[in-house]
């Protein structure tokens, strides 16, 4: 028995779980079908699949999953968990957070990005049409599980750079050392990713939720990368070539870096190094002036903006960085060109 399945077994006991339910992005069940038959002998498991993609982060599948769950006749006391990407957490959590008025669940993360981030913080909801996150709750697990790496060894290259992104986020905003580890990787494989800097992520993560639970401000600052990120993830999706998400993370950190230098922020041998580190894993794209435009579109429709200015994170430096900084739109565009 892995340490996770074996934590979850001591946890589940902890509690006197009779019924456990297992939500599961219906990709990654499919390759792992035996993944939690030492549990399910000993806590009677019911398994919902869900089919993989954001699409299912909807209402209509969260009406499903409560539908399955009533008809399983399941009550207050079943254990929820949630077994896949962020996709999965932000769902289930949802669904788990609002049957009956709150059930207890935990997330087991298999992509990079959800062990980072998605699968902590409290956060979960639902799209509601193109709007993303729309509706939602802050709700915490009951507790968290550690990370099992091997999952890394069959998420495709997309979506480990996806995950790569909020990773570079994560050092940027408070752990400098880690970032001077990721500057001496060459080459992004499932294989080289260190433990150390998932758990290092999580305690930078769990630094900034503690701080400021309901993202009122400073946790703010976890949204590095993504003023431009969400512009440029937006684009891309209006043109048909969609980009993942923490892809279009790290192509945000290398504009704003790029910006914040501009404006006298941050250092620029700093806005350098995440320059350098950011083109050496992703391929910074050429925009045409049209695109930029249309850029600026999307930053300014941001809800966080105010009059002819887009609301950032401040970032001094490497490690420095703090909520709400206030720029000029036609400086955010002339970055871009
Ligand atoms: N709640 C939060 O704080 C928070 C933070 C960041 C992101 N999110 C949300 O997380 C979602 C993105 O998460 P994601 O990037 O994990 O995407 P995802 O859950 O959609 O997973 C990406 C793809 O990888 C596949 N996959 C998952 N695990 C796999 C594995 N081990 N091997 C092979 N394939 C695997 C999935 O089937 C899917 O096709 C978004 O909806 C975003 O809004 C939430």
């Amino acid at each position: 028995m892995n340490a996770l399945v074996s934590e979850l077994q001591q946890q589940l006991r902890a509690r006197s779980v009779r019924k456990l339910v297992v939500i599961a992005d219906a990709t990654v069940s499919a390759l792992y079908p035996h993944y939690w038959d030492e549990l399910s002998h000993e806590f009677p498991t019911i398994f919902m699949d869900v089919p993989a993609g954001d699409a299912s982060k909807s209402i209509a599948q969260a009406e499903q999953l409560w539908l399955q769950l009533l008809e399983a006749c399941c009550d207050r006391d079943v254990f929820i968990l949630n077994f896949g990407g962020g996709m999965v957490c932000d769902l289930g959590g949802f669904v788990a957070a609002t049957y009956k008025r709150g059930v207890r669940f935990a997330n087991c993360p298999t992509t990079l990005l959800a062990m980072i981030d998605a699968a902590i913080g409290g956060k979960n909801g639902v799209n509601v049409r193109h709007v993303k996150n729309c509706v939602g709750t802050f709700c915490q697990p009951e507790f968290e599980l550690p990370c099992d790496l091997s999952f890394l060894q069959t998420l495709s290259e997309k979506e480990l750079l996806s995950g790569f992104g909020e990773l570079i986020k994560c050092a940027i905003i408070g752990a400098p050392a880690l970032f001077c580890e990721l500057e001496a990787l060459e080459h992004l494989t499932p294989g080289n990713i260190q433990p150390g800097w998932i758990d290092k992520c999580i305690s930078v993560k769990h630094e900034f939720v503690k701080r400021d639970p309901y993202d009122l401000h400073e946790r703010h600052v976890l949204n590095l990368g993504h003023t431009y990120g969400h512009a440029i993830e937006s684009l891309f999706a209006e043109e048909g070539r969609p980009v993942a998400h923490g892809e279009a993370v790290a192509l945000g950190l290398f504009y704003e870096s790029r910006l914040m230098a501009q404006i006298g922020q941050c250092r620029q041998e700093d806005a350098d190094r995440v320059e350098r580190l950011v083109r050496r894993h992703y391929r910074v794209p050429a925009f045409t002036e049209d695109e930029v435009r249309r850029l600026v579109d999307f930053m300014q429709q941001d809800k966080k903006n105010q009059q002819g200015h887009v609301v950032f994170v401040q970032l001094r430096g490497i490690g420095d960085v703090s909520p709400d900084c206030r720029v000029a739109l036609d400086l955010c565009a002339k970055v871009i060109r």
